[in-house]
């Protein structure tokens, strides 16, 4: 089945056109077409995300993304399910792209899903990846997995039983991981978003300059935080000037990293997991991805992650969350809801 997924939930508006075919038993996605555009030199000055002003630009970007999408070999008319992203994120970006959503489904007279934003990520290691043609994995061999998105908004361990089942294990109990990412960043005086800037700025420092918490490491659940090691940060750089920008960047980015790999290596090994599944925003963090894929190499467990640019929000993600909504029956609302749970 052909789909049009529509993605507003924050500062990016995304669209995309993804064929989706084999059920729940096989699921395969074929990517037409994904379009992005971030707003992100909008919010800049404002050092973080204004949810009206995201508004505005979602429902100016939505028609354009759209007639990018449509061309000689795509007509609307075309696709048998529009799937639109109700939550969580900024109420009023995510009915931005709602009311389009509902606008089209009504002229085309095409069905119209609600779909979750976190199970989204967690869907994601289904798309295709350059990589996959030999990976060869079949669904059944993935199960029961952990899962760890790790995004803006949430740090979550979930785990997973299989593509219709899930329990959370564990979240955090303050900031997103990313969220300290985009203050630490702040701290430093690099520009929103900071996840980013700062793996680009640990590229040339040492992690093990500055020795940061490691907060709830040892504890024996399945919570995260990380408002401490925030604070941590603010306090060494407050009492000493002389440390390298790129050296503290690279301490906070390992403590981070480490205590993601191991509480997330803690449940797979308690579980006994075929696999570990990682999306977010943070996932397409290159150290984070390395550490998780050795520790799951040492207990031979196959770690996926979608390509880069399905981490960070798009609609691709929305689309096969869409399906698998299909498949299973489920349907969510055509409300915003920012708090939406998984
Ligand atoms: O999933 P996402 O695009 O949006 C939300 O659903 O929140 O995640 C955005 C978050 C931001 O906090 C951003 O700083 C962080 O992901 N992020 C990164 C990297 N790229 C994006 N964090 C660490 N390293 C990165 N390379
Ligand atoms: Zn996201």
């Amino acid at each position: 089945m052909k789909i049009l997924a529509i993605e507003t939930s924050c500062d990016e508006t995304a669209i995309a056109l993804v064929e989706a075919n084999g059920g729940l038993m096989a699921p395969k996605f074929k990517i037409f077409k994904s379009v992005v555009t971030s707003q992100i030199k909008i919010h800049r000055p404002f050092g973080g995300v204004v949810p009206n002003l995201a508004k505005r630009e979602h429902l100016k970007n939505l028609p354009i993304l759209l007639r990018r999408i449509e061309n000689k070999e795509f007509r609307i008319e075309e696709c048998d399910l529009i799937a639109v992203t109700v939550g969580p994120g900024l109420e009023p970006a995510l009915w931005a792209g709602i009311t389009f959503a509902q606008e089209l489904a009504k002229r085309y007279k095409k069905p119209l899903l609600g779909v979750s934003h976190l199970e989204g990520h967690l869907y994601s290691f289904l798309l295709p990846r350059k990589r996959m043609k030999n990976e060869g994995y079949r669904v059944k061999d993935l199960f029961p997995a952990v899962a760890l998105i790790v995004s803006g908004g949430h740090t979550i361990l979930l785990k997973v039983e299989n593509l219709a089942k899930w329990k959370k294990l564990g979240e955090t109990r303050d900031d997103a991981v990313g969220e300290a990412f985009d203050k630490v960043a702040r701290l430093l005086k690099l520009p929103y978003p900071g996840g980013p800037e700062i793996e680009k700025l640990s590229k040339k420092g040492n992690p093990t300059a500055v020795n940061f918490p490691r907060p709830m490491i040892y504890e024996k659940n399945y919570d995260f935080s990380f408002s401490g090691l925030k604070t941590s940060v603010l306090y060494y750089v407050r009492d000493n000037k002389k440390t390298k920008n790129e050296d503290v960047a690279a301490s906070f980015q390992q403590a981070a990293v480490e205590v993601l790999t191991r509480k997330t290596m803690r449940a797979a090994k308690e579980f006994k997991v075929k696999s570990v599944l990682l999306s977010g925003g943070v996932a397409t963090n290159q150290a984070l991805r390395k550490n998780l894929e050795r520790a799951t190499r040492t207990e031979e467990i196959i770690f996926l992650a979608a390509e880069r640019k399905y981490n960070t929000d798009n609609a691709v993600m929305i689309a096969a969350a869409g399906y698998m909504d299909f498949l299973r029956k489920k349907k969510y609302p055509l409300k915003a809801n920012g708090n939406l749970g998984i």
